[in-house]
């Protein structure tokens, strides 16, 4: 059933459907103009690849390992707040479908489901995505559960010590306080969609940010999300708390949020384990650069120190190809599982998954390369290896 969505646009397109307006702008929104959002997409389109035949690519072999663990595609779901609103559940449905898959599935600090609840859903850990929070002590605990529970990986984002504005959160209601009007069609939206109000408003209860639960109280997640976020980001942060990090958390550490050679250098010389290169998917400064543009400096500056991860803008296998033939050893999704998510659940993610591989294996046979230790930047045509030297 899921076969019939050929592409991640005709996910887009379902999930348009599916869910209500204020949701949809949340997900596809950037902030202010929104044209680092469009760069990230953009800006892969203008890396032409070699095409190169009379190679034998009867055997492709797209397999990986993040950092130590065995991965089907160098491909990770990235974490992304208020996912569980998108389809009932919704993180332990994706989790299901990127376990299923092999390829690890990131989770929110802002997730509906806690992490003891997305953890008991599959016997793979998850990866887990903090943000530097004023309350110390909600970082520790949550730090030591994560890792309580075998949890090895975690995303330190470091590139929302303020929030983005975002205009359509603010025209929606979700970044204000809730007016009169704006809860009317909050109302007219849920009732207009009878499936997402069956499937999440009501069977996927209780809509409370399940990992900051105990200190937010069981506020209703979108009354809680950007108050709360607001209220308690820690913008004093700075490089010297990356060591506090680093003491309460035993596993490998991976900044998310880096855009800029300069402190991807000094991430590496301070002993990452690896950057994301990313500018939140366009929702943070707007004006910056795409991640795919900025990350050939990024690969200079991190000299092999660190494993790179690129995210921002990958709606296709070949993009996933650019990302690794400009010096990624993977990328990880936002938006496209948010809207396969609210297009199938489970099923729909697991869709998604199948789209990028095949397109993969497609880009990968056609440009010569069976395995991904072959891509590197002479598999990308001369006409944009100006922009890419690596
Ligand atoms: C709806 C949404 C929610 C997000 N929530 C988080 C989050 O909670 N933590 C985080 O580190 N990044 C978050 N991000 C950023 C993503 O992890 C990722 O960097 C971005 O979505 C990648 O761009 P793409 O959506 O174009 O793939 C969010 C992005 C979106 C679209």
């Amino acid at each position: 059933m899921m076969s019939r969505f050929a592409n991640i646009a005709d996910l887009h397109r379902a999930a348009r459907r599916k869910l209500p307006p204020f949701l949809m702008d949340y997900i596809d929104g950037g902030s202010f103009a929104e044209e680092t959002l469009g760069r990230n997409t953009r800006d892969f389109q203008t890396l032409s690849l070699r095409q190169r035949v009379l190679r034998d690519v009867s055997n492709i072999d797209m397999s990986t390992a993040f950092f130590g663990t065995p991965a089907s595609m160098p491909l990770v779901l990235a974490p992304l707040g208020l996912a569980g609103m998108n389809a009932r559940r919704g993180e332990v449905q994706a989790f299901r479908a990127a376990t299923e898959a092999g390829v690890p599935f990131s989770l929110s600090t802002l997730s509906v489901c806690p992490l003891a609840e997305v953890c008991e859903a599959s016997s793979a850990a998850p990866w887990l995505q903090l943000y530097m929070i004023k309350d110390r002590g909600f970082m520790r605990d949550f730090l030591a559960e994560g890792s309580r529970r075998g949890l090895s990986v975690l995303l330190l984002t470091v590139d929302l010590a303020v929030p983005g504005t975002r205009y359509r959160d603010h025209r929606s209601g979700l970044s204000r306080p809730a007016t009169f009007a704006t809860q009317m069609r909050r109302i007219y939206e849920t009732v207009t969609h009878p499936h997402w109000a069956w499937d999440v408003g009501l069977k996927g209860r209780p809509h409370v940010l399940g990992n900051i639960a105990p200190i937010v109280g069981e506020q209703s997640t979108l009354a809680a999300f950007w108050g709360w976020v607001a209220k308690n980001f820690d913008p004093a942060v700075t490089w010297d708390d990356i060591a506090w990090v680093r003491e309460n958390w035993p596993g490998r550490l991976v900044l998310k949020g880096i855009l800029d050679s300069d402190d991807a250098a000094r991430a590496a010389a301070l002993g990452m384990d690896g950057v994301v290169v990313s500018n939140h998917g366009g929702r943070q400064l707007d004006g910056a650069p795409s991640t795919i543009t900025a990350l050939p400096a990024i690969v200079a500056a991190i000299e092999g120190r660190a494993t790179i991860l690129l995210d921002g803008g990958v709606r296709t296998g070949v993009d996933l190809f650019r990302a690794l033939a400009c010096g990624a050893q993977g990328v990880l999704v936002g938006r496209p599982w948010a809207w396969a998510l609210a297009a199938g659940g489970q099923a729909g993610v697991a869709r998604m998954l199948e789209i990028f591989s095949a397109e993969f294996g497609v880009a990968m046979a056609l440009t010569g390369c069976a395995s991904i230790s072959e891509i590197d930047c002479s598999t990308l045509s001369d006409t944009s290896s100006d922009r890419t030297s690596n």
